[in-house]
């Protein structure tokens, strides 16, 4: 979840290694740092919190070297201090690294026993000794980094530097990405291709298992055997954004308010809306042939995933196996020949979700992944990529990808029900008109910011609230207390409306607001009946529903926030933007950092 860096330059480094950075921030914002070699020798400046911090550090202190490496940070090991900010050093060599040394206790042990003194209580430290042995005992570089690579458990990318050297890099990855940039007698390392945009488009992408040695005119790329390997190289569609607000406070209002835009751009490569009917699709299984999907995600993308089974299972018949990742990965579910297995990742670089991809991949069964990084490892691991055209999400709350997200899982529960026969060519046209409207009716809800920011002003002052939907609404529900949760740091709870009385309605009392999420649908009076359970014990009710709802609730509701009245496939789509708005505003109320929350990041490549 870190985000590292390295160049070998013809001029200073450190000011393009924080311009990379920058680009970087979404991985982790708990430190960061810059190392240089100058004059032969190893100098570094680095910084508790975000990157601006160290922008002031190296302001007042510049480095000068034209060969670096540079980090940001997601703590794992060790607190988020300058202290157990990367670059780490260990006599003359200086490492970043991203992703966590499982048996780094074992390896301290073990050097702390040969003498080694350890400044951090980060696990990279261990490696940066590792290496430093090797060549103690007079290893080369090369031979010093591979000797250290081969004892590491775990997973990593990593940018190691040697003091004396000012034209080597070598890079290092096992598990989390790291690109390598190729420039005009300059070379590039990053874990990502955005990151190099501004520098190099020219990309190649390490594989698990892979190591460069990097130069100013020569990249060499080898196995963990020390064969030498060929990867081929790419041009990188990552643009060199420096990506901005524009006129909104932060880049989650920005992204909740691009919702129509990005809806529209995502349904209309799956969707042709002049034969309102879904795409031709390319396809590594035939939907009519399947008997099974499995679903598997975190998060927001893995709520997504949710609302996807109910699609799939509803107009395809097509059952659905949805997990969470990090259980999914662990679990050795069977697949049988007749499944496809499904991934929705924003990022495409998951730790959880590519594993479980993997697994998925070794029992051979064909692999879709929904992501909004087309260069990401998940995509490029997978048989066929379903983009969603979100364009870069920045706040760490994910909202368009969300969004995009489900307009992908719908278009593809029409093709499947097309494929299998359990929509007829009428039924198709008309499912595909609803999520053309989807846009439009988003355009509607933003009109609403005014009276959602009047509730969240309310939801500011309380410690917990309760979120509660049925059906599809159900994960929406979800996702509305995971979003108050993570961006407001108000405890929050998502339940199946009907689950209510199996236990959480101990809960509620008079400063317990619940919100309701209920279109008015065919099985609204059921969850009308969970609203007067939580009326009936004082409970504050927020109802989020349409024109019909707000008529036939017949509660005395706290605020009801009228949507406008949407086709029950499209629903989820539509109401996914008041439960983000309602989170943004409350955390704009609190005062919370909404686009880098603590403790957060925006890519999760460990486990
Ligand atoms: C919440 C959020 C996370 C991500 C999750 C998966 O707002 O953004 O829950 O959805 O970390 O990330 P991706 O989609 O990149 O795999």
């Amino acid at each position: 979840m870190c985000g590292i860096v390295g160049i070998v330059g013809q001029t200073p480094v450190a000011p393009l290694i924080v311009d990379a950075l920058k680009r970087l921030e979404y991985r982790g914002y708990d430190s960061a740092g810059v190392a240089t070699v100058e004059k032969g020798e190893l100098s570094r400046r680095r910084a508790e919190g975000k990157l601006v911090n160290l922008e002031r550090r190296l302001e007042a202190e510049p480095l000068s070297g034209t060969i670096g490496i540079g980090h940001t940070r997601w703590a794992t090991h060790g607190v988020p201090n300058e202290t157990n900010a990367h670059p780490h050093f260990a006599d003359e060599v200086a490492i970043v690294h991203n992703g966590i040394i499982e048996n780094f206790a074992e390896l301290r042990d073990e050097l702390k026993r040969d003498g080694y003194v350890f400044q951090s209580q980060t696990d990279t430290e261990v490696v940066a000794h590792l290496i430093a042995r090797e060549l103690r005992g007079g290893a080369q570089p090369t031979e010093a980094a591979h000797n250290a690579l081969k004892r590491l458990q775990g997973a990593f990318a990593l940018a190691i530097m040697f003091k004396g050297d000012d034209d080597l890099i070598i890079g290092a990855r096992n598990g989390p990405p790291l690109a390598v940039g190729h420039g005009q007698g300059e070379m590039y390392l990053g874990s990502d291709a955005i990151a190099l945009a501004p520098f190099t488009n020219s990309i190649t992408y390490l594989e698990d298992g892979d190591w460069a040695v990097v130069r100013r005119n020569k990249v060499q790329i080898f196995d963990i055997d020390g064969n030498p390997v060929k990867r081929q190289r790419q041009r990188s569609v990552g643009t060199s954004y420096l990506v901005d607000k524009g006129n909104h406070r932060h880049f989650m209002e920005k992204e909740i308010h691009e919702q129509p835009e990005v809806i529209s751009h995502t349904l209309a490569h799956y969707l042709d809306f002049t034969s309102g009917k879904t795409r031709e699709m390319d396809l590594p299984f035939d939907f009519a042939k399947l008997d099974r999907i499995a679903i598997s995600a975190c998060g927001t993308a893995y709520l997504a995933g949710l609302i996807g089974k109910y699609w799939f299972e509803r107009y395809a018949r097509l059952p659905v196996d949805i997990d969470i990742a990090s259980e999914f990965r662990y679990r050795e579910m069977p697949l049988g020949k007749k499944s496809a297995a499904l991934f929705v990742s924003q990022s495409g670089e998951t730790a959880d979700t590519l594993a479980s991809l993997r697994y998925c991949r070794s029992e051979g069964v064909p692999i879709g992944a929904i992501v909004n990084v087309r260069e990401s490892t998940i995509a490029r691991e997978s048989h066929v990529t379903f983009p969603t055209l979100a364009g870069p999400e920045i706040g760490v709350a994910s909202t368009k990808a969300f969004t995009c997200q489900l307009s992908v899982l719908a278009s593809l529960a029409v093709r499947a029900a097309a494929e299998r026969g359990t929509i007829d060519e009428g039924e198709e046209k008309r499912l595909v008109r609803q999520l053309s409207e989807a846009p439009r009716f988003a355009s509607q809800v933003l009109k609403l910011e005014e009276q959602i920011e009047k509730v969240a002003r309310e939801l500011a002052k309380v410690n917990h609230v309760l979120y509660l939907g049925r059906d599809t609404s159900y994960p929406l529900a979800l996702e509305g207390a995971l979003k108050l949760k993570e961006i407001s740091y108000i405890h929050a709870e998502g339940y199946a409306a009907g689950e209510l009385k199996h236990g959480p309605i101990a809960l509620i009392d008079e400063n317990m607001p619940v919100i309701v999420i209920a279109p008015h649908d065919r099985i609204f009076e059921k969850t009308v009946s969970n609203m007067q359970e939580v009326a009936a014990r004082g409970g504050r009710i927020i109802l989020i529903t349409d024109e019909a709802g707000a008529a036939r609730a017949g509660i005395e509701t706290f605020e009801t926030i009228v949507l406008p009245d949407t086709p029950e496939f499209i629903a989820p789509i539509v109401y996914a933007l008041p439960v983000q708005l309602l989170a943004y505003y409350t955390a704009v109320q609190m005062g919370t950092d909404v686009d880098q929350p603590r403790n957060l990041a925006k890519s999760v490549t460990v486990e």
